[in-house]
């Protein structure tokens, strides 16, 4: 692996770090093994800080109830959480207004929901839709099963070998193509896409743009009005957030137009014997009583967020990035690799390596007797590792509350294998 520049290493940390991991009573409280523990898992599960554990405690404790149904004053105080939180969400990405928000599970069902309605409502035989080879299943399956069932055409946007999108044939690809779906930031190879140029290409063509921006949304400041997209997906849980509640963003027009996805209350105007007429968005998408206490969490990690800043928070990660680069080349040269390309500013922050022959499984094994928490596997992407040649890897993915002494711990950690696998 060749090793990079680390202009930032002279550079203070834009963010107080000791503070912030202060926040966070799993970082603080728990020890692994007679270690500290130290989370380098944040591209599959972000911590929680303690700021959205008491808003959830709050709101269970003083405001539980039922949203969008009881005329009562609790009731109300419910149904002003959830849509307060909407707000938040709503403000957080740049929506032009929170009707364009809808809460989802995570951004797996953000995903299926749009291939269910707009999908099956739009894409049949002899339409194309284009995805790129670096997506999550998340952004793979969902059209797959869409174009079982309607019969169109999936192609697919190839990579270069430093792991880039290959955008030599794009024309080609969006040739007719009816929809675009593409990760904004890949949680293998942390390569960043060029979102708003290929959004741009699509619509030129007249197709309609999905963006998985799941590992994108937890560390950029992101603007749905300049993204270029007509729907984003992404997670709270990644994001400080809660698990069991995710967003899907879209374009009015295009979601008022779409048929609803579950059926079930909430998400009616009226129900009779012959049929259903459907609520005004963002309720004609969440049918049943929706995750009200994640909700408020997810506000509260918007909250938090902002309070530290997004160009702070990636800041800090582009520099832990380089920093976590020079010290796995340094220590370990080639017997690291590393997928997906060697420079800082391209990536987001994570690290999917292999080293030397040792199956990532062990590896994770080895690092987690050292209290280090690492992804090993082949990271919901088995069409991506198959195009690298890679089975499995393992993965470290840093957050604001990581610092350099995580990543000491994990460089540290990786050399403990060689004392356990006879070379
Ligand atoms: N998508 C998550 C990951 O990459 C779960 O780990």
């Amino acid at each position: 692996m060749a090793p990079l520049s680390d202009a930032s290493t002279a550079e203070p940390d834009p963010l107080d770090v000791a503070a912030i991991k202060a926040d966070f009573p799993l970082l603080t409280a728990r020890q692994e093994r007679g270690h500290p523990i130290v989370f380098l898992d944040s591209a599959a599960s972000s911590q929680k800080p303690r700021q959205v554990l008491d808003a959830m405690t709050a709101y269970y404790e003083a405001h539980n109830a039922n949203v969008h149904r009881g005329a009562y004053q609790l009731a109300e105080e419910a149904t002003d959480a959830l849509e307060g939180a909407r707000d938040k969400v709503a403000r957080f990405i740049g929506a032009a207004s929170s009707r364009e928000v809808i809460f989802t599970r995570n951004a797996t069902e953000s995903i299926n929901l749009v291939a269910q309605t707009w999908g099956r409502q739009h894409l049949h035989a002899g339409d194309a839709v284009v995805l790129s080879q670096l997506e999550h299943h998340s952004n793979i399956v969902p059209w797959q099963i869409m174009a079982q069932q309607n019969g169109f055409e999936v192609r697919w946007i190839g990579l270069t070998k430093d792991g880039q999108l290959d955008l030599s044939n794009l024309d080609q690809l969006l040739e007719g193509a009816k929809l675009l779906a593409l990760s904004a930031a890949s949680n293998v190879l942390g390569t960043l896409t060029p979102v708003r140029r290929l959004a741009d290409a699509a619509h030129a063509v007249g197709a309609k743009v999905l963006i998985d921006a799941c590992q994108y949304v937890p560390h950029h400041q992101c603007d749905v009005s300049t993204l270029g997209a007509d729907f984003v997906a992404f997670s709270a849980h990644k994001m400080c957030g809660p698990t069991g509640i995710g967003a899907l963003w879209g374009v009015e027009a295009i979601l008022e137009e779409m048929p609803p996805f579950l059926g079930g209350g909430s998400m009616i105007l009226n129900v009779t014997l012959e049929g259903f007429t459907t609520a005004a968005l963002p309720q004609k998408f969440e049918a049943g009583t929706p995750a009200i206490a994640e909700a408020v969490g997810f506000g509260a990690a918007v909250d938090y967020l902002l309070a530290i800043g997004m160009d702070r928070i990636l800041a800090h990660e582009q520099a832990l990035t380089a920093y976590a680069f020079r010290r796995l080349a340094e220590r370990y040269g080639e017997d690291l690799h590393i997928l997906g390309s060697s420079e800082p500013g391209q990536r987001c922050g994570l690290a999917t390596f292999v080293y030397k022959d040792v199956h990532p499984h062990d590896l994770s094994q080895v690092l987690d007797e050292q209290g280090v928490c690492v992804r090993a596997g082949h990271h919901c992407a088995k069409p991506l590792m198959k195009s690298l040649g890679v089975a499995a890897a393992a993965r470290a993915s840093w957050y604001l509350y990581n610092d350099r002494s995580d990543i000491d711990a994990l460089v540290d950690a990786i050399g403990a294998a060689d004392a356990l696998f006879d070379w």
